[in-house]
């Protein structure tokens, strides 16, 4: 099967309760991990790169791994570029071989995000390509940009419809609470997720596609194998998986998780460099973290985004 866009299976996921993984992608060894997990359990999955991502491993062999996992498999899967700053690197995704993009203009005014997510749509449905967009302003660390809590914003149901409406976009990110990176809550903070603000959206937006970015759960046992092993990482709570279930259950139909496959990886190469201490042949540290990968997206599909056998 080709790289698909997420078309289909968006309005499978929002017809079906379910939500589809956004996980990203940096390396052969991810793009393995999620791709087999993917695979076995029967799953569609979207496979996303950032800007951070492009400069690290360079586009072409990004896409040519992702090209791999495309013709090693059978499932559909996407390629989507995450968190695009502005046209011009959409257009190079879109030109690139992508089958979607998301145009983050959160950081803009309203007007401005318009006009901008406006010109990619254009550009991107005249060549195949979906659109995902923002409206709020998410916390947390993308990239080399820190938004501060403070300068966080929820979403406000009441600019939805003018915006998909003049934009023309396929789905929509929105600001509930979730945020970037493996520190969303402190110890000792409730984490709490605005479903208020979710349900107003997708009462304004029926049957469109909602986005959330900053999934990641942060699993307390793998923070604990880092540190045990030398690590550092201050103790830190992330979005609870019943909560991201039951987004996923509501007009929320992709998830995107990027920081949980980073913790199982270092966890899994924390522990197999204090096991091993004298090796030093890349792939045998980096087997396990490949399988950790796989594990980490497995329990992703089977327990949080109900996705499996939707193939
Ligand atoms: O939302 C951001 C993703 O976690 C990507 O992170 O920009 O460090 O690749 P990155
Ligand atoms: P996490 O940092 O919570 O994994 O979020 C990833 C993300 O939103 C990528 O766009
Ligand atoms: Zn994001």
């Amino acid at each position: 099967m080709p790289l698909v866009t997420t078309t289909e299976m968006f309005k499978k996921a929002y017809e079906g309760g379910y939500a589809v993984g956004a996980f990203n992608v940096n390396n052969m060894e991810i793009v393995q991990g999620i791709t087999e997990a993917a695979s076995e359990l029967k799953a569609p999955v979207i496979l996303q790169v950032s800007a951070g991502a492009r400069k690290y491993a360079k586009h072409i062999y990004l896409v040519k791994l992702v090209e791999a996992a495309v013709a090693d498999t059978d499932i559909p899967i996407a390629l989507h570029l995450d968190h695009g700053a502005d046209f011009e690197i959409c257009k190079t995704c879109i030109d690139g071989g992508f089958t979607s993009v998301m145009i983050d203009g959160s950081a803009r005014s309203f007007e401005d995000n318009i006009a901008e997510t406006r010109k990619v749509v254009e550009y991107a449905h005249a060549h195949g390509v979906v659109v995902e967009a923002e409206l709020g302003k998410l916390a947390g660390i993308e990239d080399d940009v820190n938004v501060h809590a403070d300068d966080a914003q929820f979403t406000n149901p009441g600019e939805v419809e003018e915006f998909v409406t003049k934009t023309g976009v396929d789905s929509l990110a929105i600001a509930i609470g979730t945020s970037h990176g493996a520190y969303k809550f402190k110890p000792g903070q409730k984490p709490q997720l605005r479903f208020d603000i979710l349900e107003e959206v997708s009462r304004r937006l029926p049957g469109f596609p909602i986005v959330l970015h900053g999934a990641s759960s942060v699993p307390q046992d793998l923070v604990k194998v880092i540190n045990q092993y030398g690590g550092q990482m201050p103790d830190a709570i992330g979005i609870p998986e019943d909560m991201l279930r039951k987004a996923a259950s509501m007009a929320v139909c992709k998830i995107n998780i990027d920081s949980d496959v980073r913790v199982a990886m270092t966890a899994a190469i924390r522990k197999y460099f204090a096991e091993h201490p004298d090796h030093f042949d890349p792939r045998q540290y980096l087997t396990p973290a490949r399988t950790a990968v796989k594990d980490m997206v497995s329990h992703k599909i089977n327990e949080v985004l109900g996705c499996a056998g939707k193939a």
